[in-house]
């Protein structure tokens, strides 16, 4: 079995990821996270009692801990989920974006470096680092240009598109000029359990149990290309496994929506499963003040991976939104803690200034 290093397993992709490697045996994880809001530990407490799970706090900006890590644990495999992730933040706050985006991916691939060097060589053959990216460093399309492919030029139009880009540009740089076997996989909008509430469907999900406004950026017309989470983790785990090392693959649900229509989508789910005597939930739909330099249109052209690797989605989007609504529905435990504290004066700031 392989031993995996996963950063950032904490969060929403992270964390799906590593209960399914646990679950289908794929390999024995050590999950470095530094426990930002965005992480959640009790999303991975039914790992509390497997032997061939450890966690470890701690940040991918600290080399010392890294290397020490690398020397303790000898995994076969760096996966690097660990980011700031949510544009929204990245408006307000683009420095902590270049810090671990930026910066940790830099310093986790220089630690990654100086571990495969003094490897064997038939260790170091078998070595991979995988970088988790995203289709937003490619930027935005029209309604009719093509879907984006893996040499679509990068052109990222937010602070988080750009740490993204930057960081993927560091991971092939440290390919193209140390040799570290890398693979890089870009990604559309994931959706589906344990997904922090800052994120659009999520987001829907709580405020409309809760009977608050479902705020709609813009017209609610902006196209994002929806992939069930563990589809995402599948994909991933036959990338490090048998995809072409230097090479990037384009991850996508083939199922583009727009905002409004997801939004729409939820609220009927929750009319039948959590209905309300004196309203629909559609009724709470709120259109604010748009999202500066707001992305049109993302949609991944996933080719690449299909024919290469024989991936495809599995889930449909009906299905994967049925079911994660009933996992929010049937985990308050999990919703109540990840809503206390700091999430609120998120909200605040997010949403207060947006004029309805
Ligand atoms: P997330 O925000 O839910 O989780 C990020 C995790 O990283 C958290 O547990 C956090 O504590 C940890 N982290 C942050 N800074 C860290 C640091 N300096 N050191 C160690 N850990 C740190 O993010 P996610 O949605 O799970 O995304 C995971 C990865 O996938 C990210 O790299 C993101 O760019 C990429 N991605 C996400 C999506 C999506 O739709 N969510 C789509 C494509 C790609
Ligand atoms: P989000 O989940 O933040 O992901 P991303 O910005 O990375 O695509 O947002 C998805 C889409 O939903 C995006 O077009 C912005 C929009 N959106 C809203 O309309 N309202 C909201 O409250 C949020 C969080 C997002």
């Amino acid at each position: 079995m392989l031993t995996i290093l996963v950063t950032g397993g904490a969060g929403f992709i992270g964390a799906n990821f590593i209960i399914l490697a646990r679950q289908k045996k794929w390999a024995k994880v050590i999950n470095l996270d530094k426990l930002t809001y965005a992480s959640n530990l009790q999303t991975l407490a039914e790992l509390q009692n497997d032997p061939d799970y450890n966690f470890v706090q701690g940040d991918i900006n600290n080399a010392e801990l890294v290397n020490y890590l690398l020397k303790q644990y000898q995994p076969d495999a760096i996966i690097n989920f660990a980011a700031e992730s949510h544009v929204d933040r990245s408006i307000f706050s683009p420095r902590d974006f270049i810090e671990t985006n930026v910066v940790g991916t830099f310093q986790l691939l220089e630690a990654s470096r100086l571990y495969w060097q003094q490897l064997s060589l038939q260790k170091q053959q078998k070595f991979r680092f995988l970088h988790v990216s995203t289709d937003e460093v490619y930027g935005s399309l029209t309604p009719q240009e093509p879907a984006f492919r893996e040499d679509t030029p990068y052109a990222p139009n937010s602070p988080y598109a750009a740490s993204k880009a930057a960081s993927d540009h560091f991971v092939r740089v440290y390919n193209h000029t140390y040799g570290l076997p890398t693979l890089t996989t870009n990604c559309s909008n994931n959706y589906g359990p344990r997904q922090f509430p800052e994120k659009l469907i999520p987001l829907t999900i709580l405020n409309a149990l809760d009977g608050k406004p479902l705020p709609i950026y813009g017209d609610g017309q902006n196209i994002r290309d929806w992939l069930y989470v563990t589809d995402h983790c599948e994909a991933i785990y036959l990338v490090l496994q048998q995809g072409k090392i230097a090479e990037t693959y384009n991850i996508g649900g083939l199922n583009e929506q727009a905002n409004l229509t997801v939004v729409e989508n939820i609220c009927a789910i929750l009319d039948d499963l959590a209905p309300k005597s004196d309203y629909r939930h559609s009724s709470l739909i709120t259109f604010v003040k748009d999202r500066p330099g707001h992305d049109k249109r993302y949609a991944i052209d996933c080719s690449k991976i299909n024919r290469d690797l024989g991936w495809q989605p599995q889930e449909n989007f009906d299905s994967g939104l049925f079911k994660t609504v009933q996992w929010y529905l049937s985990n308050s435990e999990w919703v109540n803690q990840v809503r206390s504290g700091s999430y609120q004066t998120w909200l605040q700031k997010n949403y207060d200034h947006r004029q309805v």
